[in-house]
């Protein structure tokens, strides 16, 4: 197992990586601080890997919260039921909660967790390769609107992340491959080094070879610690994440939640970032390509789905990066380098978003 520390000025927490680390009884009971705990996951993971968890939480004996599987989870009636549910089995200010299962479950849950009597501790123990190296640190909690993804929401860091790298043997192929789309995103925005050892490694990753996933997720985890130590609440550098993810979070607005999975739509969006900067002036060609190569290579979409550009426009506007009524968008000096700008004409927006027209 490795630890990482994510250090903030109101407390840190670890984030441990591990094969096999779910029925660990002393690292899962370590950040309970009272003497109550809740268990968050839904119907998919429940089946699979609630027992563990439970066997390992029988001191507290833990109330569960079981809830069905999709994005479209990700609504306040949620927070509702959950907060429901923890109310009638008495859970008071000193309950914890868990929240085990991919990323759906870890924003809600976070956020159920900052609101729940004004706030309760929680822990992350997440089961898909996006959750192991994106959602689950730094403490983006939220639902989505109808009118905009992750639109009401909250900070709140867990007290732990727990990754047991053994749950992604469950985890469908289509799922592997959205995870791999934010691991290339941190090698493309910040980390050359590692998108060369991606080139090198996409095959491995892809059978799940155990020692390739292992170093995937512990690197992808110490970027993002390192930019959240940065910018905790994304006044600056933070914003770098979310790169591929203003025409991403539009891709999945405008298509429906769920029909495109969020990896897919940030791996969509990543390749037309990269064209819009290679438009630009800012990325070579070559680079462009390269990147897009990798992203195909990881089973990702690479072509946006064909919604009117209008429609785009109005989905991104939305973005909570835009600022003074100006999309702002992330893009490419070079691979390993983003930068973000507002300043994009609109003639080459429109090349991007309708590209045949
Ligand atoms: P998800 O939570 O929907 O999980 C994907 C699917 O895999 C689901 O059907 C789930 O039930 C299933 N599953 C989970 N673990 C499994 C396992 N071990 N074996 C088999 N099946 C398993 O999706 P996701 O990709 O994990 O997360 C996407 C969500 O994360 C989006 O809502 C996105 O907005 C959010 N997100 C948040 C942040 C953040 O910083 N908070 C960052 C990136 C993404
Ligand atoms: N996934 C982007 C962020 O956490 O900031």
């Amino acid at each position: 197992m490795s630890t990482l520390t994510l250090d903030l000025p109101d407390g840190g927490y670890p984030i441990h990586i591990g094969t096999g680390l779910l029925p660990s009884g002393d690292l899962l009971r370590a950040p309970v601080a009272g003497d109550r705990v809740a268990i968050i996951t839904n119907e998919i993971v429940a089946p699979l890997y609630l027992a563990h968890l439970t066997l390992a939480l029988a001191p507290y004996d833990p109330a569960v919260v079981i809830l069905p599987d999709g994005e479209t989870q990700k609504a306040l009636s949620t927070i509702d039921h959950i907060t429901g549910a923890l109310l009638a089995a008495r859970c008071d200010r000193a309950t914890t909660l868990f929240a085990l299962g991919g990323g759906v479950v870890g924003d809600i849950t976070g956020f159920a967790a900052a609101v729940y009597q004004r706030g309760v501790p929680f822990v992350q123990v997440p089961t898909t390769l996006l959750s192991q190296v994106d959602s689950s640190v730094g403490g983006k909690t939220g639902v989505n609107h109808a009118l905009g993804k992750n639109m009401i929401g909250c900070f709140y860091q867990p007290k732990a992340v727990i990754i047991d790298t053994a749950t992604l043997a469950t985890l469908p192929d289509r799922e592997l491959s959205a995870g791999l789309a934010e691991v290339i995103k941190y090698g493309a925005i910040g980390n050359r080094a590692f998108l060369e050892w991606l080139e090198r490694n996409m095959e491995a990753l892809l059978r799940r070879d155990p020692d390739a996933l292992a170093y995937a997720i512990e690197v992808s985890c110490r970027d993002k610690a390192r930019v959240v130590m940065a910018d905790e609440r994304e006044a600056g550098v933070r914003a770098l994440l979310n790169f591929g993810h203003t025409f991403g979070h539009a891709i999945e607005g405008g298509m429906g939640y769920g029909c495109w999975l969020h990896g897919e739509a940030v791996a969509a969006g990543m390749v037309m970032a990269a064209q819009l900067s290679q438009r630009l002036g800012w990325l070579a060609a070559a680079d462009a390509e390269r990147l897009r190569v990798l992203i195909a290579r990881a089973g990702l979409p690479t072509r946006a789905p064909a919604l009117a550009p209008q429609r785009y426009r109005e989905l991104m506007a939305v973005d909570k990066k835009a600022a003074h009524g100006r999309i702002r968008f992330v893009l490419l000096r070079a691979l390993g380098e983003a930068f973000l700008t507002d300043d994009v004409p609109e003639d080459a927006l429109m090349a991007i978003l309708d590209p045949g027209g």
